[in-house]
């Protein structure tokens, strides 16, 4: 077992070994036992982390800040909106300014071909971990979070269960492809099956599907891409279907949606999970936009663990902020 996380960053999703992770998920389930518990576990007592947002947040934020609380310290939420970013101050500046302040530095920016670059930027210059709230690339706690969950109702060894991230249609924005490259990279690692679906236009990055098919290939798992949601959902244990935006194709925001607009019928419905195993489960990290992009009737429905998957991030962060901080 791995313990020794002190100071690292946790910015892509495999910055971590699958021993590493396995570490945070012990930790993870025990801080989950001791908060039902009422048990103390101000492991950071007066340590305060910044959360730096430059994107709108529910889960994230909530759960963050609910979860330095919970540990002892404090969490500041900083909109970039409301710093001198805009006025000037550079990553570097960021990182040293604010790695002197707080013990912990977490940062949330989807900007395409911005955002991961800023979090290193400022990774390279701060004294303290840089924490990833959400990348154009990586949404790493969401997928810790993920693992967490299906752990939880499927058991911890996962070998032989088949995974489906698929893509479903939505009408409100382009959603980022940081969710689905998160779960490729990392559920290969814990034995699962993946099989990844979507229409041509919505590909991941190549580097990223290259990363997944060697993790698949390094744990004896299987990858396989397909370009229809109901054969990819068949016999699955997971489905895992949200939309993202076809933003290899085209980050035009028109664009984008007049393309997204062909595959309406890229819906979770239950028909689509009458295709999957009888005791699957329905995932989505959320917001989802109900009845376009999964029927209320699955998103509410027994087959879905979306509330435990949301509770999670409480915990999955709380035991990354307890190693690294
Ligand atoms: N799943 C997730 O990251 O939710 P928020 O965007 O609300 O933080």
């Amino acid at each position: 077992m791995q313990t020794y996380l002190k100071g690292r960053d946790l910015i892509g999703d495999l910055d971590f070994t699958k021993e590493e992770v396995e570490t945070i998920l012990d930790v993870a389930f025990d801080l989950k036992r001791k908060r039902a518990l009422g048990e103390e576990h101000a492991y950071l007592r007066d340590k305060v982390l910044a959360m730096l947002f430059f994107f709108s947040s529910t889960r994230t934020r909530g759960s963050f800040e609910a979860g330095m609380a919970q540990l002892g310290g404090h969490a500041a939420f900083i909109e970039s909106r409301t710093t001198q970013i805009s006025h000037g101050d550079t990553e570097t500046e960021m990182g040293e300014i604010f790695g002197r302040y707080f013990d912990g530095i977490a940062i949330r920016h989807v900007d395409w071909g911005i955002g991961n670059r800023y979090l290193n930027l400022v990774a390279e210059a701060s004294r303290v971990p840089v924490l990833n709230m959400q990348c154009e690339y990586y949404h790493p706690h969401q997928c810790l979070a993920d693992l967490m969950t299906i752990m939880e109702k499927k058991g911890r060894d996962l070998r032989g269960r088949k995974i489906v991230v698929s893509w479903a249609y939505a009408s409100s924005y382009l959603k980022p492809i940081s969710v689905p490259q998160s779960l490729i990279l990392q559920m290969p690692r814990f034995g699962l099956d993946v099989t990844l679906a979507h229409p041509k236009e919505f590909e991941l990055m190549p580097e990223i599907m290259e990363q997944a098919r060697e993790q698949a290939e390094k744990h004896k798992t299987s990858f396989e891409v397909v370009d229809d949601m109901q054969d990819a959902v068949e016999g699955a244990d997971v489905v895992y279907a949200k939309s993202w935006g076809p933003l290899l194709t085209t980050r035009d925001q028109d664009e984008g949606k007049k393309i997204q607009d062909q595959y309406k019928d890229w819906i979770a419905d239950q028909k689509l999970m009458s295709l999957a195993k009888d005791d699957a489960i329905y995932m989505h990290p959320l917001p989802a936009d109900r009845d376009i992009e999964v029927t209320s009737e699955v998103l509410d429905g027994p087959q879905s663990v979306v509330f435990d998957e949301a509770e999670n991030r409480l915990h999955a962060q709380k035991a990354v902020m307890a190693l690294t901080m």
